[in-house]
């Protein structure tokens, strides 16, 4: 952490990645927003000034594309959705302070200043490049209207982006054998003139970045490799209608061009904190002291607001190198931290909306669960960066087993106690034991949200109720109450304060919830304006009889909704086109991968740490149809690594079969299994890597 721990004097920013006014919500978008939310509430309640705001891209080809084939124009088709996104995140009980939107007159302000300043500052070059063009439908093809290979790994990629393959951003030009996506013509080149940002010019001053930014692993790490090679100027223009004009000085061709939807995306978090001061009025909450630097060499200075984003890992690249260089180009201020979320998939497959593999937002909620339990398996359910698997059985294990069994349970069972027997809350004081233990809740939520550790908050409460059931079993009130009333009093007194501090830690996850336990201890109010040590107050002498937070949900109610997932997928592939891909993919010619122009050195190699292991144990991982937990012997010790091979091979077979483990891999968790290192395989089919000879167990490979 290389900044001021929080709170800090100066107000914070909390932002999430823009949603594409382009489709409705599913799980998959809603990971990113209620990450975004937590952290903004956890923020809060240690006593930082926060503003979480966010709004719709409403730019893009994808957009116009589509809007296209509804008749409609952009504008009203990303309109529409714009509004059913607003509508749908509160009923996530994700509370953006403003929620605006790229195409409104704040952000086509702000993003023309941004880029007036660029050209003053002699950062904006014009280059003629090539673009690819469809002579038989007489059009430019920006971004998403072309597709083709990849230069750099030779996946499939489209315009601006390798999603399938090394998930690089590509400039206009870069994608090879291209075609149109519109007409599926082949496309040409064609030259002509672009307006580009010269990150050259601000690459000491990203470097230096990168190694103050705080956040995620991935955040701070993948963008060194962009980093420390040669910045490629970043083209910010595109011909298309829809979008931000350029505000250039209308040379010739200038009126055709508007700005790449990636430089107006961003400026929107802007321009949306912006419309919050205008709200609320700059007393309340002031954009500038959070966006605009005081002392512009002094960017780490102790004046400078805080600025978090949350972003999907994605979209490292434009928030970790572009978007800081658009921030210095125009004199603002810099992000403090970056954390990117792994993606979400469902029932152990990629979540795809085109098969309607996907749990809908609207979806969830109409089959009546409370938003609070998608947000607390979301949190809970694994490390940020790590990706989550969706399904309805663990979804249902997680609400039983941890929210039922544990935290309701705990907080039901001391709190109808205390109500019948004392009324409220006993007349005693807390012991020095139970004191100390919400002492250190306390200090570990602070821990974990300064190291940005999101689970680990959201774990904060949990394990208070996992301490509170142990303490009210092991001290069983119900025998003492006649025996030893005093102590029964104790007991209860005691638990009725770990129940306090469970609804003040567990707000910023399940804010709903915590303040319907906040009710029911008597407490007035929300307790979401309860300061963190208030945990450790007395809650009120009186409250009424409890009622049980969280309800069961029942087998057959999760057997309903896994029937109905599968024939809703089954009918989206119904025409057997995808399923037929899918076979395909097995039986096709095998193309090898063509290979890297990037070489590395024997330094970069010898800080691989292989070695040669031997499988001990190889067992399925419950719930994972891809993932197999495997414990290697490698000569100096024995690792557990999760390995991607469940389908691929007979893992009874397995144990004693020699491999070669990567042992200074970076550890991962799935499925809640931590994998400490990563076995060798070659190609699609997970064929283990293994030697020839008898190299003892922890041989280095080299
Ligand atoms: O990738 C996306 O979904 C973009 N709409 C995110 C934009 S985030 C930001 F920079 F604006
Ligand atoms: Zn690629």
């Amino acid at each position: 952490m290389s900044h001021e721990a929080f709170p800090t004097d100066n107000p914070a920013v909390v932002t999430v990645g823009l949603p594409y006014a382009n489709g409705d919500l599913h799980v998959g978008h809603l990971r990113g927003y209620v990450t975004g939310d937590t952290v903004a509430r956890a923020l809060r309640r240690v006593g930082q000034q926060t503003a979480f705001v966010c709004g719709s891209d409403m730019h893009g080809t994808p957009i116009a594309v589509n809007a296209a084939k509804e008749g409609v124009s952009p504008e009203a088709f990303a309109l529409e959705y714009h509004e059913e996104y607003a509508e749908t995140f509160p009923k996530f009980n994700v509370e953006f302070d403003n929620y605006g939107h790229t195409h409104d007159e704040t952000n086509v302000e702000t993003t023309q200043e941004f880029v007036r300043s660029w050209i003053d500052g002699d950062h904006v070059v014009e280059k003629e490049i090539q673009v690819a063009y469809d002579p038989a439908d007489d059009q430019w093809l920006p971004d998403r209207l072309v597709e083709g290979t990849c230069p750099y790994c030779g996946e499939d990629a489209r315009g601006d982006e390798c999603d399938e393959g090394c998930q690089r951003h590509l400039e206009p030009g870069e994608v090879e054998d291209p075609v149109s996506t519109l007409s599926g013509n082949p496309a040409e080149y064609r030259e002509r003139e672009h307006k580009f940002l010269r990150l050259s010019d601000f690459q000491d001053y990203l470097q230096a970045f990168i190694d103050r930014m705080d956040g995620t692993d991935n955040a701070k790490n993948q963008p060194r490799e962009w980093i420390e090679g040669e910045l490629q100027d970043l083209c910010i223009t595109r011909d298309m209608d829809w979008g931000i004009d350029y505000p250039g000085e209308d040379g010739e061709g200038e009126e055709d061009l508007v700005l790449y939807v990636w430089v107006d995306a961003p400026i929107e978090y802007v321009s949306s904190t912006k419309q919050y001061t205008d709200r609320v009025g700059e007393d309340a909450f002031d954009w500038e002291e959070v966006w605009t630097v005081d002392d512009e060499d002094e960017l780490t200075g102790e004046d400078n607001g805080e600025i978090v984003h949350v972003i999907g890992r994605d979209i490292i690249q434009h928030h970790a190198v572009f978007w800081p260089a658009m921030l210095r180009g125009a004199g603002y201020n810099e992000p403090r931290a970056i954390l990117a979320t792994g993606f979400v998939g469902i029932d152990g497959k990629a979540l795809s909306t085109s098969r309607n593999r996907a749990v809908w937002a609207d979806e969830y909620l109409d089959e009546g669960f409370h938003p609070d339990l998608f947000r607390y398996y979301m949190i809970n359910g694994s490390g940020m960066e790590t990706d989550v698997d969706f399904s309805w059985d663990r979804f249902a294990e997680r609400v039983n087993g941890e929210l039922v069994g544990n935290l309701g349970n705990f907080c039901y069972r001391s709190l109808l106690f205390a109500e019948r027997n004392y009324d409220g809350t006993p007349d005693a004081d807390v012991s020095d034991d139970v004191r100390e233990r919400i002492e250190d809740a306390i200090d570990e939520f602070e821990a974990a949200l300064n190291e940005y550790r999101v689970r680990d908050v959201g774990a904060v409460p949990i394990e208070l109720a996992d301490y509170g059931n142990e303490y009210i079993q092991r001290n069983e009130p119900w025998k003492l109450t006649d025996d030893d009333p005093e102590r029964a009093a104790q007991v209860i007194r005691d638990c009725v304060q770990i129940a306090k501090a469970i609804a003040v830690l567990m707000q910023p996850v399940m804010p709903e919830k915590a303040d319907a336990l906040w009710a029911q201890l008597g407490e007035d109010g929300s307790v979401e304006d309860a300061r963190l040590d208030e945990a450790l107050d007395a809650p009120p002498a009186t409250f009424d009889e409890p009622e049980e937070l969280f309800g069961q949900i029942e087998d057959e109610r999760i057997e309903e909704l896994n029937e109905k997932l599968a024939e809703r997928v089954e009918e989206a592939t119904e025409d057997g086109e995808d399923d037929a891909e899918e076979a395909n993919e097995d039986t096709m010619d095998f193309e090898p991968e063509s290979l890297t122009d990037e070489r590395i050195s024997f330094d970069d190699f010898g800080d691989l740490d292989m070695r040669v292991g031997e499988i001990e144990t190889a067992e399925p991982i419950e719930d994972s149809d891809k993932l197999a937990r495997l414990e290697v012997d490698i000569g100096v010790e024995t690792r557990q690594v999760v390995a991607g091979i469940k389908q691929l091979h007979d893992l009874a077979e397995l144990p004693g079969t020699r491999v070669v483990l990567l042992a200074n891999m970076e550890k991962a968790e799935l499925f809640g299994v931590e994998s400490n290192g990563m076995v060798l395989a070659a190609g699609d089919e997970a064929d283990l890597l293994t030697t020839h000879g008898d190299a003892p167990l922890g041989s280095k490979i080299q």
